[in-house]
């Protein structure tokens, strides 16, 4: 018997598994430096959960539209986020060797490589949200959002933050306001792509984007909190990082319960926010609560 849980998660799966084909012939063409193009793919197509696409594409079927037409954007997505993790892990910021269970970028292709493969990723990430098959005003207000949500009031602000961070003891706002920037502000880009790739926005768009900064907030919590109690082999990164980099976040402020309650209350807070506009819907009710116990 199928249950509920299962034919949400095979849902997850599909909507996954569209994205890595749809990712999968990316930069294998004729390359005026090949070994850039190998370097982009490595980190592109290298086993990522694709919760960003799948968000994506979830709201852009919540709000009445084709998830066909938003593949673009979940591409899109996918990219920036693979070139935020490339840079990351670069020795000049978190200093990592390990990225969902192999060499991270760096290691694998040295280090001017892997600045040029994140800068290329990011390029090629708003070029693929521009070819999106979608009328042009939709597909502009899509690469607007994914603009904001990349630049100095998004991910780049949030990660100078958090760099800016290390050795310092914040206060719970403080690590808040870095985590709703370095990782909620795509979430919430993610949501509202969604949203505007079915011609949605207004009221719509805010509910989608409400959601996407608590499931951000949580999820950043969660990675926090695994990367105090689990392991590389679980978690396919070095865990104690944080630690190793002196930085404050929730785990090493307030101590994993407190997270855990923290994670709760945001994830409820996420799930509040599906309108019945949104179809009160049930894929992204699952999506939040799973996202809150995940493992890796
Ligand atoms: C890692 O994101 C970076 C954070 C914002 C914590 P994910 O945990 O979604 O990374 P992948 O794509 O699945 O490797
Ligand atoms: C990174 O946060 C968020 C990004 C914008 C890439 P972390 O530094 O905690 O992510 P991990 O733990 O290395 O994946
Ligand atoms: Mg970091
Ligand atoms: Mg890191
Ligand atoms: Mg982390």
């Amino acid at each position: 018997m199928t249950t509920r849980n299962d034919a949400m998660r095979l849902r997850f799966a599909e909507l996954a598994a569209a994205t890595e084909s749809a990712l999968a012939d990316c930069f294998t063409g004729e390359a005026p430096h090949r070994t850039l193009a190998d370097a982009m793919r490595y980190s592109l197509c290298s086993g990522g959960k694709r919760i960003r696409a799948v968000l994506t594409l979830a709201f852009a079927r919540a709000a009445g539209g084709d998830e066909r037409s938003a593949l673009d954007a979940a591409c899109g997505v996918e990219m920036l986020h693979a070139y935020s993790l490339i840079h990351d892990d670069l020795p000049c910021m978190d200093d990592s060797d390990v990225r969902r269970g192999k060499p991270s970028n760096h290691i694998a292709f040295g280090e001017w490589t892997a600045t040029l493969a994140g800068d290329a990723l990011q390029a090629a990430a708003f070029e693929r949200v521009l070819l999106s098959p979608l009328p042009p005003g939709r597909t502009a207000r899509m690469t607007l959002t994914l603009a904001r949500a990349a630049g100095p009031d998004g991910i780049c602000g949030g990660q100078a933050l958090d760099m800016d961070a290390e050795g310092k003891e914040l206060t719970v706002g403080q690590i808040g306001r870095i985590h709703a920037l370095k990782t909620a502000a795509l979430f919430k880009a993610c949501a509202r792509m969604g949203v505007e790739s079915a011609g949605g926005g207004g009221a719509l768009a805010d509910a989608a984007e409400r959601y996407a900064e608590s499931l951000g907030l949580a999820f950043q919590i969660r990675d926090d909190v695994l990367d105090a109690v689990s392991d590389e082999a679980a978690l396919g990164k070095p865990a104690r990082a944080d630690a190793y980099n002196v930085k404050s976040t929730f785990a090493s402020l307030l101590g994993v319960p407190e997270c855990e309650r923290l994670i709760r209350e945001e994830t409820q807070r996420a799930v509040d926010a599906l309108t019945p506009e949104l179809g009160g819907d049930e894929f992204l009710a699952w999506l939040a609560r799973s996202l809150a116990e995940r493992e890796k």
